[in-house]
């Protein structure tokens, strides 16, 4: 049977490559709409704890993973050979920066080599990674050509950017429209059939390289506008003025405005890193990209403005920060999940190391913090309990977890400066707070 087909009736097989945050989510779709799939993945432990019915991430439950087992319609392997069993492949796989704060496209030209030696004719093959215009064009279709078969002929590509937001309660993979791009007619209608049978709504382009552009857009403006709020941070905190208060005044106009908070620095996956793949394409057509570095310097210093806030707190009650002891609060990069990649709670507690403060951190998701790419931060999240809390000469809100019982914490807690506005509601604070 055509491939058209085979999707319209929810018979093809989907291959998902990388299944990590986006992959994982996107697969278990497929397989509660009916389709047969398999999990490809290089790290054998999340392979195993997978074929166990068994999550590794907090938001996903295990019971939906033991469900979605017991469809006999899912299996993860690390045997790439079946490749080949699969009638549309979607590639997940990180898309980071390297040292130099460059793309770093390794996991996806990995993939395209592997993938190059088992692709067979016919096969639909949509990168998902979040990366400049012209990555699936450009770089993975001559690697999949390697197989000697031919793009656009032989096998069909696509882009379709991810917009996954973990643990948002209200949308997931499913409730969330997809973009998708090609650069063949057939290539497209084939993606969109096939987004269509999972996804509540795909929005198709006319290229590949709109459809890779529009994440960057989006992610370009997110870093943009919480740089713009960090800024009015900095401004009106000068001027005695909290901008939080501003804000919650702002967004009450019902259009032209949209809220977006400042916090301690940018974290995650994606809003620190996607702007600078654009960055670094625009080099190439002799362009710069002035907001996306403008916004990358606000952001990025937000961690040392945070830490002169905890240094003038301290000086208020005549110590310095060199020897005191500090507690940060939260080392994940946004509340509820357990994810840390690029938590600026980390770069936090370098600079608090660096100029030689005590610190500790709780977490109650991430009961160790894991060796990171860019920190050498270590240790165990420690108890949070009223002798703890009050050892310490200042605790830092970095991740505000709605787990976190901020009554509590500032009852026993002496100085606390929070950088996202949590103690808003608190009355009885024996803690001096201060806004960061
Ligand atoms: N996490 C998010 O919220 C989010 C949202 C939107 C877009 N994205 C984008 O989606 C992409 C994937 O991100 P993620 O958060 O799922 O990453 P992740 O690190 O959670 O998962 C990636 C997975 O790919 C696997 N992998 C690496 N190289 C591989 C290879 N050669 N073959 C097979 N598997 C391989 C890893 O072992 C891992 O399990 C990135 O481009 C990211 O920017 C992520």
């Amino acid at each position: 049977m055509e491939l058209l087909g085979k999707i319209k009736n929810r018979e093809a097989t989907i291959g998902v490559v990388g299944l990590g945050y986006v992959g994982l989510p996107l697969l278990m779709e497929f397989v509660e709409q009916g389709f047969t799939t398999i999990g490809f993945d290089i790290d054998d432990r999340k392979v195993e704890k997978l074929n166990r019915g068994e999550s590794y991430i907090k938001h996903i439950a295990d019971d939906r993973i033991k469900k979605v087992r017991e469809t006999k319609l899912f299996e993860a392997t690390a045997d790439f050979g079946r490749i080949k069993e699969s009638d549309c492949i979607l590639i997940c796989v990180p898309t980071p920066l390297n040292k130099y704060r460059e793309p770093d496209l390794k996991y996806i030209t990995d993939t395209g080599e592997t993938l190059s030696k088992h692709i067979r004719a016919g096969q639909l093959i949509i990168l998902e990674s979040s990366t400049y215009p012209g990555t699936t064009e450009e770089v993975l279709l001559p690697i999949l050509e390697k197989s000697g078969l031919k793009g656009h002929k032989d096998f069909w590509v696509a882009f379709s950017p991810e917009r996954e937001d973990p643990n948002n309660p209200n949308f997931n993979t499913k409730t969330i429209p997809k973009v998708v791009g090609a650069n063949d007619p057939h290539a497209l209608e084939l993606a969109k059939t096939l987004y269509d049978q999972v996804i509540v709504q795909t929005v198709p382009v006319s290229s590949s390289q709109a459809a890779e552009a529009t994440k960057l857009l989006e992610n370009i403006f997110r870093s943009v506008n919480i740089a713009l709020v960090n800024e009015m941070k900095m401004i009106l905190d000068r001027m005695g003025i909290d901008v939080w208060e501003v804000i919650n005044a702002a967004k009450t106009k019902p259009f032209g405005y949209m809220a977006f908070y400042p916090g301690p620095g940018l974290g995650g996956h994606c809003i620190p890193i996607d702007p600078f793949y654009l960055t670094w394409k625009a080099r190439e057509y002799e362009m710069n990209t002035r907001f996306i570095e403008l916004a990358g310097e606000i952001n990025t210093m937000m961690p040392y403005w945070v830490i002169n806030k905890v240094m003038d707190a301290l000086n208020d009650e005549g110590k310095s920060l060199k020897g005191s002891r500090v507690l940060v609060l939260g080392a994940a990069y946004k509340k509820d999940i357990d994810d840390p990649r690029e938590s600026p709670s980390f770069k936090l507690m370098e600079i608090l190391i660096d100029k030689g403060a005590k610190v500790d951190y709780n977490d109650p998701f991430i009961p160790e913090l894991p060796s990171m790419r860019m920190y050498d931060v270590q240790g165990k999240s420690v108890e949070l309990t009223p002798d703890s809390l009050g050892s310490y000469d200042c605790v830092l809100v970095s991740t505000d977890h709605s787990a976190y019982d901020w009554e509590f914490i500032c009852r026993h807690a002496r100085l606390l400066v929070d950088t996202r506005n949590a103690t808003l509601g608190v009355k009885d604070s024996k803690a001096k707070i201060i806004k960061a």
